[in-house]
């Protein structure tokens, strides 16, 4: 079977509304100071792009998680493979993510950092599948809804391949 990918998003498109997004973060938290959490991997390309063009002061930290499954059903809640580094105690939490499609990996991260006591926890999302969605979660900040298709690029993988691209593509499978 071959893959091609279909661009679903410019590249031009994703960097003119993470610039948006960042702005609009800029404004909301004047005054303050961000602690950006990445989950890895695939929303540190994201976190980067948003990070750069935040004019007020970001710190970064990174985790990386897995969902709990018995074999074959997953559970929906989530384990933590690499934990921050740092405290969140006082802090203004901004998640950083890649998509969010059924929404449990962020209900159960954001349950799991609420106990950390920070000032706040806000959510912000390349990508949204609202379609998708089946575990409560609060999205503050959104770069695009899209379909309920599978996406890569810009982070976002198929089998590990595809996460280098500088836009978001839809996978296509061919039988050739
Ligand atoms: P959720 O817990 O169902 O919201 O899933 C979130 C995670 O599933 C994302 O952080 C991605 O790693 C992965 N995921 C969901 N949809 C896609 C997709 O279209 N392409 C690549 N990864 C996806
Ligand atoms: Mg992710």
């Amino acid at each position: 079977m071959t893959e091609k990918i279909k661009v679903l998003i410019p590249e031009q498109d994703v960097n003119k509304r993470i610039a948006d997004l960042a702005a609009q973060i800029s404004k909301d938290y004047e005054g303050k100071s961000i602690h950006l959490i990445c989950v890895l991997k695939g929303g540190v390309f994201f976190m980067c792009e948003l990070a750069k063009r935040i004019t007020v002061p970001v710190s970064l930290d990174f985790m990386s998680v897995s969902s709990y499954g018995n074999g074959t059903v997953s559970s929906g809640a989530v384990r933590i493979v690499k934990d921050l580094d740092e405290p969140l105690e006082g802090k203004d939490v901004l998640i950083a993510e890649d998509i969010v499609d059924s929404g449990n990996t962020l209900h159960y991260l954001v349950e799991i950092l609420y106990k950390r006591n920070p000032a706040s926890i806000k959510i912000c999302t390349l990508l949204d599948k609202p379609d998708r969605r089946t575990a409560d979660v609060k999205v503050d900040y959104t770069g695009f809804n899209i379909p309920d298709e599978f996406v890569v690029g810009y982070g976002l993988d198929y089998a590990q391949k595809y996460r280098t691209l500088p836009f978001i593509g839809v996978v296509e499978f061919g039988q050739d």
